[in-house]
């Protein structure tokens, strides 16, 4: 019998957000040339192989297919064909080759090389194609040591880019405590051709700022409470020379953030503003200052207004994704150098029952001095997201606003988990955010503001009320339009992602859990402005 283990066996480490990367290399030769292609140091080869052309069943291989079949002497078109391969994106199929038996005197064609081929389905070679390639390479050849793969060999700087960062975001494991660590991503990617460095490092930058984000919203909110999040935002900020600034305590109340006040004061984890400011050491000529605003509910009970049922609540540690990503946003603005000042503004609160908690009927007085009825405390969003979104459009001289939010269940509702709702006063920002959805994969469908139904949010005795008097449904609608006011008229874009925030299960580069989706796409906005 083993001893058992003394528990704990050892003490958890600190957890530090900001993990490194599997490493990828590029490497300029084929499959032909390649000198290193020996089963010693490469545990497997990939190729891609093309989907059918509509009306034909032919695969279509690509060059890396081919050189491969030369280099092993074996069909793997043919061979791929016989295994009923069909070459959809995101689909694999692994081929173990055989050994000689010992003594046999037997002399293999592939004698010396990788033992593992893997074919990856491209499809017809898009964007989406390759990032779907990417994801399902990391996910077949996690575990292994070096792993070599032409893929993105006739790709342009673009298919090398969404190839890599597909790999990356499914290379992903979550951050865990169990005691049987999940299997990790192959030591080595190597890329064989002419894939340029620069494509690859966008990629990692990109890809990176998507795991900060997962990994944000999956660590559990007895760690993760208002003060643990913005100490880590200020310290990660300070090594990307962003500037930071909090408001907490009687800061508060001084500064005039009665929502993030009034959300935050029935937790024992009391609550912090978070300002982080990026500003460019050359600016573009049309320079312009961006306000993001991210929702960063450590976690959401409901409040008095309790959430039911119950399991409905089991997810609520996710409800500051919208901050994670905007504070990955703003360190990727950083990073990338963009010429356009950017301020991240991130209301963080705990939304809890207690004996300081708002009732629902409280009056509260939002930054720059509108007055709401909290009608529910469970539409807390909406509140602490007027104080951040008022203090960017009144106080920062902002030319346009960003705000990111796991905000209404009707969001979920209406567009499930692969989709986020857009919302914008403003055409050109919708043109923008739906083709940088397109660029990154992190699909939105924009929803009308129906102004219309402003009306519900009229109340008795303040300004607005947070939620309408009598449901009328379009509930992503009217929180959307509760926003809308304390933009100020600025040009402005508010993504609900209370959907895509989480997934039940794996879909390609979109993971299970907490999926930190919306930091690429913010950053993708950010760069092209
Ligand atoms: N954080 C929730 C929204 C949410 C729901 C996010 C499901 C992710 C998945 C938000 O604070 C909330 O509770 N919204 C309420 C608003 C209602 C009280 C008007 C909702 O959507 O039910
Ligand atoms: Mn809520
Ligand atoms: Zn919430």
């Amino acid at each position: 019998m083993t001893p058992r283990a003394k528990f704990p066996a050892t003490q958890p480490e600190p957890i530090t957000v900001g993990r490194e990367l599997p490493a990828i290399s590029v490497s300029p030769g084929t499959i032909e040339s390649c000198d290193f292609l020996d089963a010693e140091s490469v545990d497997a080869i990939a190729v891609g192989v093309g989907a059918p052309i509509a009306g034909d069943d032919e695969l279509q291989p690509r060059a890396g297919t081919v050189h491969a079949s030369a280099r092993y002497r074996i069909d793997l078109a043919e061979l791929a064909h016989r295994s009923h391969f069909k070459a959809a994106p995101g689909t694999t199929h692994v081929i173990d080759l055989p050994v000689t038996h010992r003594g046999s005197g037997a002399v293999l064609p592939w004698q010396g090389l990788p033992l593992r081929i893997i074919l990856m389905g491209v499809g017809q070679g898009t964007d989406d194609d390759l990032r779907k390639a990417g994801a399902a390479l990391a996910e077949v050849s996690k575990g292994l040591g070096k792993v070599v793969t032409t893929v993105a060999a006739r790709s342009d700087d673009r298919g090398t880019r969404h190839f890599v960062e597909g790999y990356l975001l499914g290379a992903y494991s979550s951050w865990s405590r169990k005691a049987k660590a999940a299997p990790v991503p192959a030591q080595e990617l190597v890329l064989l051709g002419p894939n340029s460095q620069e494509a690859v490092d966008t990629a990692r930058r990109h890809a990176w700022l998507t795991w900060i984000a997962r990994d944000l919203a999956t660590i559990p909110s007895n760690i993760k409470t208002p003060a643990w999040l913005a100490s880590q935002f200020v310290a990660i900020a300070k090594t990307y020379g962003v500037e930071a600034k909090t408001w907490s305590g009687k800061q508060l109340k001084d500064q005039g953030f009665g929502g993030v006040e009034a959300v935050g004061q029935g937790s024992v984890n009391p609550p912090v503003m978070v300002q982080l400011s990026y500003v460019p050491e050359k600016k573009a000529k049309d320079h312009k200052h961006v306000v993001l605003v991210g929702k960063g509910i450590s976690f959401d009970t409901g409040g008095i207004s309790i959430k039911r049922p119950r399991e409905t609540m089991i997810t609520m540690k996710t409800d500051m994704t919208g901050a994670a990503d905007a504070f990955a946003a703003v360190i990727g603005a950083a990073t990338s150098k963009i010429g356009h000042s950017v301020t991240a503004m991130l209301p963080l609160a705990e939304n809890h029952f207690g004996a300081n908690s708002t009732r629902p009927s409280d009056v509260i007085t939002i930054f720059g001095g509108k007055t709401v009825e909290i009608a529910n405390t469970d539409a807390e969003g909406r509140v602490v997201m007027a104080d951040a979104l008022a203090y960017g459009s009144l106080e920062l001289g902002a030319d346009l606003l960003i705000d990111v939010a796991t905000l209404t269940g009707a969001a979920a509702m209406s567009l499930g988990h692969s989709h986020a709702a857009l919302f914008t006063n403003n055409e050109d920002l919708s043109k923008r955010f739906l083709e940088a959805a397109e660029e990154t994969g992190e699909a939105l469908w924009r929803m009308p503001l129906v102004h219309e139904y402003s009306e519900a949010l009229e109340s008795q005795v303040a300004d607005l009320r947070n939620i309408p008097e009598h449901a009328a449904g379009a509930g992503a609608v009217v929180a959307a339009l509760f926003l809308e006011q304390f933009a100020n008229g600025l040009p402005w874009v508010h993504l609900d992602i209370a959907g895509p925030s989480h997934r039940n299960s794996k879909h390609h580069e979109a993971n299970k859990g907490p999926t930190g989706f919306g930091a690429r796409v913010v950053l993708e906005v950010l760069e092209k402005l």
